[in-house]
């Protein structure tokens, strides 16, 4: 094929969600990628977050090979017992916040979400779900109608009912939101797709602590932010903050498309057989490519290469932001989820396409922002070339 080729089959025979950017990707190599003409991209993106360890990691490869070329499905999938799926669940229970201990798999971050909430009704015998203004949870019905922004709900209303929002980082207002109806609250640790909104220092212990005095489970999605994309393995680590359920996906495998979500024992003891299922759940290939990613985040110690890159790449930020202070109003970011924050959407559309022109792929965020997070073992050297572009760009659009 060629991309002209591509190009012309996929919007031919694809529903028109995405405005698409004009190039074709055969293959990539750590931060770079390849179009069919067989130019070189650097991507700031990792697949919206996902390839943690860089495009065709040897270790992602490697799993994929060795496992299906023994086993992809199980026989009655969920029903017999995998050894793929006994190696992940021993590895995950050492880097899972306490209290969480009970792990199912999904194939991606809605569907997570979706089950958390479906189990914390079951479990709560409650309704009501408090969810967040400018969070992000999925594109499911129900996690659509978990998610606070009106671009993404109100083409589709009416939304699942007994779903409210409060305003992010807000305790008066969380506190006024609780009643005895209320199941779940939903939240981000930081807000990704909302702008890498991060929130102060003891907001989340508290949110946790409402929760528990109003008899109500805290759900914590990760998908964003799981897997050292903010620095440590869960940004909720280091906060001592107990959720009761967690919700996991995108960097866990790397790029394979699986999900996750834990809860605490005492969630667990609530539920029983039927509560909840699906077909691939804790599908074997999913489980060893996910073992191998997260294996080899903790024996490389990227947590500690990602607050180095991040750091370097914030600092290089915040001199863009003294040198063009009529063009950008913030940069902000935790390890390697970094934002740009434009005075203006056109701004920020413009700075995007320079980045494009110099094959640098970012990601235009909530109209005004650029986010940049990038593959999470990205070496010192790559990170200033696509900095350097991002500089160019952001110049050229003064
Ligand atoms: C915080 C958060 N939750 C949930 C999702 C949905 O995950 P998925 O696209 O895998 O369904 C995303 C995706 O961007 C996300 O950022």
């Amino acid at each position: 094929m060629t991309t002209a080729k591509t190009i012309q089959v996929e919007d031919k025979y694809t529903p028109p969600f995405f405005r698409k950017i004009p190039v074709s990707i055969e293959r990539g190599a750590g931060v770079h990628v390849w179009d069919e003409e067989g130019n070189r991209f650097i991507d700031f993106t990792s697949g919206w977050g996902v390839t943690c360890l860089g495009h065709a990691h040897p270790v992602i490869t490697d799993a994929l090979l060795e496992q299906s070329k023994k086993i992809i499905q199980n026989p009655n999938s969920g029903l017999t017992y995998s050894p793929a799926r006994a190696r992940l669940l021993s590895l995950m229970s050492g880097i899972l916040p306490p209290p969480l201990t009970r792990v199912f798999f999904s194939n991606s971050g809605a569907e997570a979400n979706d089950a958390a909430i479906k189990l914390a009704r079951k479990a709560t015998g409650r309704l009501d779900v408090i969810a967040m203004d400018q969070s992000f949870h999925g594109r499911t019905i129900s996690t659509t109608s978990a998610t606070g922004q009106t671009k993404h709900r109100e083409k589709y209303n009416p939304l699942m009912p007994n779903y409210r929002f409060v305003p992010y980082d807000d305790l008066d207002a969380l506190k006024r939101a609780f009643n005895n109806n209320v199941a779940a609250l939903i939240l981000e640790p930081i807000q990704g797709e909302g702008g890498v909104i991060i929130p102060a220092d003891g907001y989340l212990k508290e949110v946790s602590r409402l929760c528990k005095a109003n008899g109500s489970l805290l759900i914590i999605d990760e998908i964003q932010t799981g897997f050292c994309r903010t620095g440590p393995m869960f940004a909720i680590g280091p906060l001592n903050v107990e959720a009761d359920f967690m919700t996991m996906a995108k960097g866990i495998a790397g790029g394979f498309p699986f999900g996750t979500f834990a809860m605490s024992e005492a969630v667990a003891a609530k539920l029983e057989p039927g509560d909840h299922g699906g077909t691939y759940c804790g599908n074997p290939l999913g489980c060893a490519v996910a073992y191998a990613v997260i294996k080899y985040l903790l024996d490389h110690h990227v947590s500690a290469d990602v607050m180095k890159t991040g750091g370097f790449a914030l600092d290089r930020m915040r001199k863009w932001m003294r040198a063009y202070p009529e063009m950008i109003n913030d940069v902000r970011g935790r390890g390697l989820l970094l934002a740009i924050e434009f005075c203006d959407e056109k701004t920020a559309g413009d700075v995007a396409g320079g980045c494009l022109d110099r094959s640098l792929f970012v990601r235009q965020t909530q109209g005004n922002m650029i986010r940049i997070f990038p593959a999470l073992n990205i070496t010192q050297e790559d990170m200033e070339e696509g900095l350097m572009l991002l500089e160019e760009a952001i110049d050229k659009a003064t």
